[in-house]
């Protein structure tokens, strides 16, 4: 068990790539505390992980929100004992964000809010909880258009993963020295509900696909093996990197026919 007596918060696991985590994280030993704005689907993930023998609780948080980030962090202190793993995961691809000009300010700060604000937020109340517990491991998650812009404007998600990736390098040198170690997690596109109606269109599909070495588009599975490895004592020397798992995207020029 790779994660056996550590206690992991994870936001946005409600769905998508956080309740795989979860699952996974469980299987592996650590005490899960699912937290999401939504509770659809909570129930029953709770049921599965614990009649598999794992231990899971649900915090209800909307992540832009200081005052409830604030009350998950104590949630999963108490309920738990403390705070080792902490997995900004949850975020928001918006239909009507698109290009520069033509984005609404609402737009702009509604996915700046989740997507970078809430894993500010995160961290500003779950380091003193890590530092309490004696350390861990802080798993932002950004995307492969942090580090390159996207083929279809989508302004405000990228500027906001841009910004998670540079906030958890400084957050990572910030806290080196006092046991916590921050890494952002750089997936491809993944087929998970964030993407289900881009993908269900033929025509959008085959324009992403294009982009993709690996030739398909990655499952949530793929994306909660690496972020166990970042969670777990076995990345010890990793911090302050970006985890690229993207099927090759972001080392191509041109894809392969
Ligand atoms: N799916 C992809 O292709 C892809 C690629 C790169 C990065 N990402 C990122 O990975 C993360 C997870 O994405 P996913 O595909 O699993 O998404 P998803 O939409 O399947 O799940 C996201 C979860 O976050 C929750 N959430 C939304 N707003 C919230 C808020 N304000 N507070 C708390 N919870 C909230 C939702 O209820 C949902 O359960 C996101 O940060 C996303 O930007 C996704």
């Amino acid at each position: 068990m790779r994660l056996k007596g550590k206690v992991a918060l994870i936001t946005g696991a409600a769905g998508g790539m956080g309740l795989t985590a979860a699952k996974l994280f469980a299987a592996e030993g650590a005490k899960v505390v699912i937290a999401d704005v939504s509770e659809r689907g909570v129930e029953r993930a709770l049921q599965e992980i614990r009649s598999a023998g794992g231990d899971a609780a649900f915090s209800r948080a909307d992540v832009s929100k200081a005052a409830e980030v604030e009350a998950m962090v104590r949630f999963a202190v108490e309920r738990f004992g403390g705070l080792h793993v902490l997995y900004n995961n949850a975020g928001i691809f918006h239909a009507d964000d698109g290009g520069t000009v033509e984005t609404t300010e609402a737009i702009w700060d509604r996915v700046i809010d989740i997507n970078l604000k809430g894993v500010w937020l995160g961290c500003k109340y779950g380091i003193p909880a890590l530092i309490q517990s004696g350390g861990g491991s802080i798993i932002n998650v950004a995307s492969f258009v942090a580090l390159m812009g996207a083929a279809t404007p989508q302004i405000a998600y990228t500027a906001s993963k841009g910004g998670v990736l540079s906030m958890t390098r400084e957050i990572a040198i910030e806290y080196a020295r006092r046991g916590i170690r921050a890494n952002a997690l750089c997936p491809g596109p993944i087929e998970t509900p964030l993407l289900a109606d881009l993908l269900s269109d033929p025509q959008r599909r085959a324009r992403r696909l294009v982009h993709i070495p690996i030739g398909r588009f990655g499952q949530a599975e793929e994306i909660a093996r690496a972020a166990l490895w970042l969670a777990s004592d076995e990345s010890s020397l990793m911090t302050g990197s970006a985890l690229v798992v993207d099927g090759g995207i972001t080392a191509a020029y041109v894809t392969p026919e």
